[in-house]
């Protein structure tokens, strides 16, 4: 039996399964070529990632495999300079932690706060992925086409129907619906991300009816029954990321993924804290002492925040690392990149054969 979708023949993967970008170090060169390896589309998060090093990862992949990959990079609307206040403030309310860490604490925080998305634009134009994905936003209509000029399938997050409905308008190719179970920053960006977590399920159903596009389902898949139940709400792809965390060729810190597979459920939390932008992850000190605390917009918090992430990472502490997570994060499973890709098309498999075991003639 096999598995395909006419969005997963358009890309030319064998089976409909994306592993999802994860930028800050997750989707490593490794993780990428291997998904890819194995018939799924392993994608790059190339948010805060130079175009040279970008460059160096896809000539990487592309010496270890000739199947198609994806690159992913965030289309934010980037603050000016901050003023002193907000940056005392902010500052103030991790300098404990700091201390506490015994880590010098940061200093003023000034643009840019990251590579330049014109310059990444550049970079995926020149690398020309099979596919390219965009988070917190579309692009415009010309910058779409001339992308799809060059053979790459674009695509771009959506967490309610307005944002699909958006996307289908730029001429984008297809569109992920991630819903509100997802791990990682939410790809809202035309309301509070507070009002856009609808669930997958229901994201998923309302997007298929509301767009001609493809649509991948994101958010709280982790086996084949997941896969297999957002294909029968009519996707043509499902995107995962928590379920390749806890992979041996995933960058995430040890302790994120020791936490990941330790985890109680319902133990994940919204949080712009880590980032500026809201986005899920596992529940630890940092997420509930810092609730009300002031922070600077995305992407500049993440430079106040950097330093205690990895020294907390570094030093196997879970307080301070920022464990992104969806809510099905218990289902996690420590298994070699291509050993899960095989055991989610098994399992999808089974999924809908035992589907078919509950019809009955009448
Ligand atoms: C650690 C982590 C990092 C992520 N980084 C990105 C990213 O850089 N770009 C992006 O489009 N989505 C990113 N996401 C969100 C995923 O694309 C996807 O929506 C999400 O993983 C689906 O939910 P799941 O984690 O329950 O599978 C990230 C998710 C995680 C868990």
């Amino acid at each position: 039996m096999k598995i395909t979708t006419p969005l997963s023949e358009k890309i030319g993967l064998r089976l409909p399964i994306i592993q999802a970008p994860m930028a800050g170090g997750p989707s490593t060169q490794e993780l990428v070529a291997a998904v890819s390896a194995a018939g799924g589309l392993g994608s790059f998060g190339f948010a805060y990632m130079p175009p040279q090093e970008m460059q160096r990862q896809v000539a990487w992949v592309r010496a270890k495999t000739d199947r198609p990959f994806g690159v992913n990079v965030f289309v934010a609307e980037l603050p000016g300079a901050i003023d002193a206040v907000s940056q005392r403030g902010a500052l103030e309310a991790v300098a404990g932690y700091y201390a506490e860490l015994g880590l010098p604490a940061p200093g003023p925080i000034n643009p840019p706060y990251g590579p330049d998305l014109d310059v990444q634009l550049a970079a995926v134009e020149e690398l020309r992925p099979r596919v390219f994905t965009t988070h917190f936003g579309s692009l415009p209509l010309e910058k779409v086409s001339s992308l799809q000029k060059l053979g790459i399938l674009v695509g771009g997050s959506a967490t309610c129907v307005a944002e699909a409905q958006r996307l289908e308008s730029l001429g984008f190719d297809f569109v992920i619906a991630q819903g509100g179970e997802a791990g990682g920053h939410r790809g809202t960006y035309l309301r509070d991300p507070a009002d856009a977590l609808t669930g997958t399920l229901a994201l998923t159903r309302l997007i298929v009816r509301a767009v001609k596009l493809p649509v991948v389902a994101a958010g709280g898949i982790m086996d084949g029954a997941g896969i297999a139940a957002v294909l029968a709400l009519g996707a043509q792809a499902a995107q995962l990321g928590t379920a390749f965390l806890a992979c041996p060729e995933s960058g995430a810190p040890e302790v994120h993924k020791k936490m990941l597979l330790s985890s109680p459920e319902d133990e994940t939390r919204i949080t712009e804290k880590f980032s500026g932008r809201a986005a899920r992850g596992l529940v630890n000190r940092f997420i509930k002492e810092m609730e009300r605390a002031p922070s600077l917009a995305f992407p500049a918090q993440n430079a106040v925040t950097a330093n205690l992430r990895a020294a907390s990472a570094k030093a196997g502490k879970p307080d301070f690392v920022s464990m992104w997570a969806g809510q099905a994060a218990p289902l996690a499973r420590a298994l070699p990149a291509t050993e899960l890709v095989a055991r989610l098309e098994a399992e999808t498999i089974e999924a809908v054969r035992n589907l078919k075991g509950v019809l009955r003639e009448s």
